[in-house]
């Protein structure tokens, strides 16, 4: 792409500066536009570059997601979650000497004070986990708060090292709280995955019964929801941070961004469309709802904004998902049987084909989890637990360079300027 185009507005044309990508997509830098008296419009920003990052690369029509530059599938086959969380905070993979020592300053920071959790005692039995992650992370600030100084390094390090930390004990809490049970102390002895899985299911006190297959499929399940460039709660996450709020807030912030059935709170959705549905024999009849215009159903966990060929990740989980399967003995689970046949329409139909909607994370991600056990309330929590790395990564990256608040504007539609009427002349 040439170094820039030219724009003409009532006879005038003006230069535009393209800015040069390591890869992908070049970008036209429109911010002197506004000098010309116009803006750009882009609702829902499938133009728009926010910002630049070099932290995560998606290439939608080739199925490419890399973490710094090292592929999803690579890093899913031989990387733990941790070792992930190492490389997107600082650009670059752990020796084992450093993997060591950041794996014991996250457990060192997992427990949770104990006055805090109490914020727990402040929500009902059936209050929907993710509404307790929200309000517990944003109540993180009120531990860490003061002296926080966002243009620290060494400070946005420790906070992004207490949220990775604070995640899991957090998820588990709202888990245990759902059920009405006693919460369970993180046991420094186990793995990041091992520990949160304990912390749901086990006994504080009793040995880990946690089985390795699950814990190692659960690891992997963080590794590929670790971070996805600019998403919707990514987005949140640097908007809000982008007002200097608190780190704390602006990752809370993300989790409620990160809730809706369309973004992370489509794992759970798709567990509820697998129910509704319940049966072979009504597949073609919601295919047919999903392809109505007339009709909000979407198939949920299929389409993507970006990928428009196939979601790498969804590739590994699906994998992963026959792996889990096949451990828990479940190939038969009826519901399975719906999801199989509705992957299979979704790749023959030509609604689906045409409009380039094939399976995505959530999809498998929500089979998967249904078959090691985990209740379906908990699917967008577990999300946001695997999403944390990358939510404060590029929070970090954006404090750490010069940044304006995010501010956009509008195209106006609504009344012209008129006069107030008083109250007897209406
Ligand atoms: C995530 O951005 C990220 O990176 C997100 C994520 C991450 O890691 O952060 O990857 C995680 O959020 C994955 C997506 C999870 N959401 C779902 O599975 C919900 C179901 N999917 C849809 O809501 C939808 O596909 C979106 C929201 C994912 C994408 O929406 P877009 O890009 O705005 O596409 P669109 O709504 O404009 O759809 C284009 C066409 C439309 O039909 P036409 O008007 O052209 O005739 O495709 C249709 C849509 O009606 N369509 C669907 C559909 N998704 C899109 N039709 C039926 N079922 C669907 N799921």
């Amino acid at each position: 792409m040439k170094h820039t185009v030219q724009i003409t507005i009532d006879g005038k044309t003006t230069d535009l500066p393209v800015l040069e990508a390591t890869a992908g997509l070049d970008v036209v830098d429109v911010r002197s536009l506004i000098s010309q008296g116009v803006y750009t419009y882009d609702p829902g920003f499938l133009s728009t570059a926010a910002c630049d990052s070099t932290i995560t690369y998606i290439d939608g029509d080739a199925g490419i997601l890399t973490y710094c530059g090292y592929p999803i599938e690579q890093l899913a086959d031989h990387s733990e979650h941790l070792e992930v969380c190492y490389l997107l905070l600082h650009s670059e993979l752990p020796t084992a000497a450093q993997l060591h020592q950041f794996k014991s300053d996250i457990t060192d920071r997992m427990p949770v004070d104990p006055q805090f959790a109490q914020i727990f005692n402040g929500f009902t039995q059936t209050s929907h986990p993710m509404s307790m992650l929200c309000a517990a992370v944003a109540g993180l600030a009120s531990l860490f708060h003061e002296g926080l100084d966002i243009y620290n390094p060494d400070h946005r390090l420790e906070s992004a090292m207490q949220l990775i930390a604070k995640i899991p004990t957090l998820a588990a809490m709202s888990y245990r709280k759902s059920i009405g049970a006693t919460f369970v102390d993180p046991d420094p002895a186990l793995g990041y995955a091992e520990n949160f899985l304990n912390m749901c299911f086990g006994e504080t006190g009793r040995a880990s019964q946690v089985s390795p297959t699950l814990a190692h499929a659960l690891d992997k399940i963080f590794i590929l929801h670790a971070d996805h460039e600019q998403n919707a709660s990514t987005s949140t996450v640097r908007l809000a941070g982008s007002t200097e709020a608190n780190p704390y807030a602006a990752i809370a912030a993300g989790i409620a961004a990160l809730w809706g059935p369309s973004h992370g709170g489509a794992n759970e959705a798709v567990l509820d469309m697998l129910n509704e549905i319940g049966d072979l024999s009504r597949v073609g009849e919601y295919v047919d709802k999903a392809k109505d215009k007339e009709d909000p159903f979407k198939l949920m966990g299929f389409g993507h904004r970006v990928y428009k060929n196939f979601d790498p990740r969804a590739t590994v989980m699906q994998a992963s998902c026959q792996a889990v399967l096949a451990e828990q003995g479940v190939e038969e689970e009826p519901l399975l049987k719906v999801a199989s046949a509705l992957e299979k329409i979704a790749r023959e139909e030509a609604y689906f084909i045409d409009r380039k909607l094939y399976p995505n994370i959530d999809f498998y991600s929500g089979i998967t989890l249904k078959a090691m056990g985990i209740p379906t309330p908990m699917y967008t929590a577990l999300f946001a637990l695997g999403r944390m790395p990358g939510w404060i990564a590029h929070w970090s990256e954006m404090l750490s360079s010069p940044f304006k608040i995010g501010r956009p504007r509008q195209l106006y539609l609504g009344p012209v300027k008129r006069d107030y009427v008083p109250m007897d002349q209406r």
